[in-house]
């Protein structure tokens, strides 16, 4: 069970659409749940033909109803959007979505959105043409424009045969996003037109063709941040090493590298037209000097007593600083780099990551402390970030709470617009 004290018994609503995606809405009420949130179902007539309102009165503990006639006496057309604390709509279809836009209020759904003063996401399901087509990019423009978060779409499998851009994200990055707007991270559609890259997961070293010398990192924080970019309206390209298994970020562009020379030369290909780099990658430092090219035997012959020589592999991240340096990326882009610090004997992980900035030279540096049980595939994340100024030693410190990895993107990328991001 999930459940985080701080999170019990917010009021959700989640609104489901008629879509073939409505029987993921069934994963999402359930995810909400595990985390003690009250949740309420609205879903509209034609969602009802795809899953029962039993289901849905089952899974969330509460009564479902699609209509403003139901318990009138309530006045629930206006108390559900009322007591909300946020809602999501999850599928979001075409059609719902240009009855939003068109400020309908023909059902419980619709009359709930026009009430809530609180963060609304749709969360958009349909074949990629009904995405593309210039009626809902319009209805999608507006409804951006008036604060409601929309999100990308997914780019999978669709009903049919066919893929491309329409599919439901899944479930737990929605549920995600809900609780990063609850905890009060209301992503603004502000970075239209600005380019963003980040690394993710961990670089991986052959040594063999069935061996190789790799790291922790999960890919979380990096996708994390990511999501966010995305939700913030930027373009996104992630660069991604080897991650747990992790739904793709929706609206991102994803391009899978396996060691450090090879994410080394993706960023040095994409970095020069962003205006943000992240390096979130946990890079490997070293690599083994030779790879053999048939699987290593032990017992068979003289080295077979195996001492791996290692050589150091290139900085990414300082690499990165002093190609803007010399004038080969842009001098507005930001370079944000992580530190992955334990300690030592003689030095906080704090203290490390202050000499790890003066070493680097990118603009924020963000520092968490890891270990075996700390931070590397879990699903929240807690730190410092590092902010550098004039003098090195003494750089601008926030702390940065206990938070899930979207939250702490969140605030990442907020720090990042106190630098003023691709201006200057
Ligand atoms: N990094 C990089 N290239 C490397 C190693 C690290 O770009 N070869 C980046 C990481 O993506 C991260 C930052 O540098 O943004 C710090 O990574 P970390 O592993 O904490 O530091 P190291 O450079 O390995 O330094 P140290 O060995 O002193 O911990």
């Amino acid at each position: 069970m999930k459940q985080q004290p701080e999170e019990l018994g917010r009021k959700i609503v989640v609104g489901v659409a008629g879509g073939i995606a409505a029987y993921k809405a069934c994963h999402l009420v359930r995810d909400l749940k595990e985390y003690g949130d009250d949740v309420r179902v609205v879903p509209t007539d034609s969602a009802l033909r795809f899953v029962g309102a039993a289901t849905f009165e089952a899974l969330s503990g509460n009564p479902v109803s699609t209509t403003v006639f139901d318990a009138v006496e309530e006045v629930q057309h206006v108390r559900v959007g009322q007591e909300a604390e946020a809602i999501v709509v999850a599928p979001a279809t075409a059609d719902f979505m240009a009855r939003v836009a068109a400020g309908r209020a023909d059902d419980l759904l619709t009359a709930t959105l026009l009430v809530a003063t609180c963060p609304v996401i749709l969360v958009p399901a349909m074949h990629t043409e009904m995405w593309w087509n210039p009626a809902t990019r319009a209805n999608v423009s507006l409804l951006r424009e008036r604060g409601i978060i929309v999100m990308e779409p997914a780019h999978g499998r669709l009903t049919g045969k066919d893929t491309g851009p329409g599919r439901l994200p899944e479930p737990e990055q929605i549920a995600e996003l809900v609780r990063t707007v609850l905890d009060g991270q209301v992503p603004k559609y502000d970075w239209v037109g600005k380019k963003v890259l980040i690394t993710a997961g961990g670089t991986q070293e052959n040594i063999d063709p069935v061996r190789y010398v790799g790291n922790r990192s999960s890919g979380r924080q990096g996708y994390a941040l990511a999501e966010v970019a995305v939700q913030r309206g930027a373009e996104v390209t992630l660069i991604v090493g080897n991650v747990d298994e992790l739904p793709t970020p929706p609206g991102a562009r994803v391009l899978p590298v396996v060691s450090t020379a090879e994410m080394a030369a993706a960023v040095a290909k994409h970095a020069p037209v962003q205006d943000l780099v992240i390096m979130a990658a946990a890079v490997a430092d070293f690599r083994p000097d030779t790879q053999a090219t048939a699987k290593m035997k032990k017992g068979r012959n003289e080295d077979s007593l195996q001492t791996l020589s290692m050589v150091e592999n290139p900085d990414i991240l300082r690499t990165l600083v002093q190609d803007r340096s010399a004038g080969k990326i842009p001098a507005s882009t930001v370079i944000v780099g992580f530190a992955a610090e334990t300690g030592d004997p003689e030095h906080s992980a704090l203290e490390l990551a202050t000499q790890k900035l003066g070493r680097k030279g990118c603009d924020l540096l963000m520092c968490n402390e890891v270990g075996a049980d700390k931070v590397f595939g879990q699903k929240r994340n807690r730190g410092w970030l590092l902010a550098r100024s004039e003098d090195p030693a003494s750089p601008q410190v926030t702390e940065i709470e206990d938070g899930s990895k979207q939250v702490v993107a969140a605030q990442i990328l907020a720090a990042v617009d106190e630098l003023r991001i691709g201006q200057e």
